[in-house]
C-alpha cells in the first residue's frame, strides 16, 4: 500500500514542474534575461551578445539547456549560486557585467523557478566567442572584488507596501545597473542611487529617474510613470530610445498591471537626488 502516496507525490512533482516553470517565465521576463543572452539575429538565449565596457568586450553564454554549449544538466544549487553569488562550477568568479550584483536580492525560490523555466526551453547548440579583455584584467580579481563589495547588500524599504516595488526596481528590473553611476572600481555609488550618469552602458546618456523635480521624474504623475513603463512613451509625447526601449519591450510591458504600479509607488518614494 505503500506504492500510493508514491504515486500521489509523482502526480504533484509533475504537476508543481510545469506551474514552477511558469512562475519562472514571469520571473525571467521581469529580471529582463533575454535581451543580453540573444545576439541580434541569433537563436533565442543563445548567448553571443557583445558588451563594450571600460573593463574589456565580453560575449554573453548560451543560457538554453544544451548539454555541450549551454547549462543543460546545471543542478539548481549550481544556477543558484551562479546568478545570486557570481559563483562559477569550477568556483572561480563571473564577471559583474552579468549583473549579480542585482540578483543576489533575488530569493532563491524565486532563482530556482527561474532554472525550471531555462530547463523547459529547446536546447540550442551554439558556442559563442571568449571575451576580449585588457591584460590586466582576470578572473582571479573578482574574487577579493566580490569579496569587498558584495559584503553589505542594499536592504528593502521598512515599508512592507513599498518592498514588492523594491525587489522589482533592485533584485529582478536591476535597474541601478545603467541608472545608477558607479565608482572607478565598478561598484554602484549608493549615495547616488538611480541618479542617472553621463557614461552608461554603451557610453550613453541615462537620465535621473528620482523624484527629483528638474530633470529627475519629479514632475511625472504616477499614471505618467506606468504608462511610460508600459508603452515607452514619455509624457511629451516622444518615444524612449536605445536601451530602455529594449528594457520596456522585454521586461516592464509584461509586468502585470499591479506589479508596474508597485514599482511606480517605489520609484516616487527614493530620496530626489540632483542629476549628473
Ligand atoms: C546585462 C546583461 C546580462 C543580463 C541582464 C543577464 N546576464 Fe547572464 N550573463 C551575462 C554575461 C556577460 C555573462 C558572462 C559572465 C562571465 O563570463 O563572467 C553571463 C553569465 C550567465 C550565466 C553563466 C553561464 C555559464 O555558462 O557559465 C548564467 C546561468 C546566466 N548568465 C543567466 C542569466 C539569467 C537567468 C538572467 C536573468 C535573471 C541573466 N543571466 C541576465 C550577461 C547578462
Ligand atoms: C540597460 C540599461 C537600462 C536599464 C536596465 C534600465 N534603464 Fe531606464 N533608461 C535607460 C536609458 C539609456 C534611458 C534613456 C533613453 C533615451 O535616451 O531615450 C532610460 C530612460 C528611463 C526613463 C525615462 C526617464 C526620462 O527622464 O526620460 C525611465 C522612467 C526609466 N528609464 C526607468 C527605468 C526603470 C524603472 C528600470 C528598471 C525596471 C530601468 N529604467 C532600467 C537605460 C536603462
Amino acid at each position: 500500500m505503500s506504492s500510493r502516496p508514491a504515486a500521489v507525490l509523482l502526480v504533484v512533482a509533475a504537476l508543481a514542474t510545469p506551474a514552477l516553470a511558469a512562475t519562472g517565465e514571469y520571473l525571467f521576463h521581469a529580471a529582463g534575461c533575454a535581451g543580453c543572452h540573444t545576439a541580434e539575429d541569433g537563436p533565442p538565449l543563445a548567448g553571443g551578445r557583445r558588451f563594450d565596457t571600460a573593463f574589456g568586450t565580453f560575449y554573453s553564454p548560451n543560457i538554453t539547456p544544451d548539454r555541450a554549449t549551454g547549462i543543460g544538466g546545471w543542478t539548481r544549487e549550481r544556477f543558484v549560486r551562479a546568478l545570486k553569488h557570481g559563483e562559477r562550477g569550477d568556483g572561480a568568479a563571473y564577471f559583474p557585467v552579468f549583473p549579480y550584483p542585482s540578483y543576489r536580492l533575488l530569493s532563491d525560490d524565486d532563482a530556482a523557478a527561474i532554472h525550471s523555466y531555462l530547463q523547459s526551453l529547446p536546447p540550442q547548440h551554439h558556442r559563442n566567442r571568449d571575451h576580449d579583455l585588457p591584460w590586466w584584467l582576470a578572473r582571479w580579481m573578482l574574487h577579493p572584488w566580490q569579496w569587498w563589495f558584495m559584503d553589505d547588500p542594499p536592504q528593502p524599504p521598512a515599508d512592507a507596501e513599498l518592498r514588492r516595488g523594491w525587489y522589482l526596481v533592485d533584485a529582478l528590473g536591476h535597474c541601478g545597473e545603467c541608472h545608477t553611476p558607479r565608482s572607478s572600481t565598478g561598484v554602484s555609488i549608493r549615495a547616488r542611487y538611480l541618479a542617472g550618469t553621463r557614461d552608461g552602458p554603451d557610453g550613453e546618456k541615462v537620465p535621473n529617474i528620482t523624484p527629483q523635480p528638474r530633470d529627475g521624474i519629479g514632475r511625472w504623475s504616477a499614471d505618467d510613470l506606468a504608462y511610460f513603463l508600459e508603452t515607452g512613451a514619455l509624457p511629451d509625447g516622444d518615444y524612449t530610445g536605445s536601451l530602455m526601449s529594449e528594457v520596456v519591450d522585454n521586461t516592464t510591458s509584461r509586468l502585470s498591471g499591479e506589479d508596474r504600479a508597485a514599482l511606480v509607488r517605489y520609484l516616487r518614494s527614493v530620496a530626489p537626488v540632483e542629476g549628473p
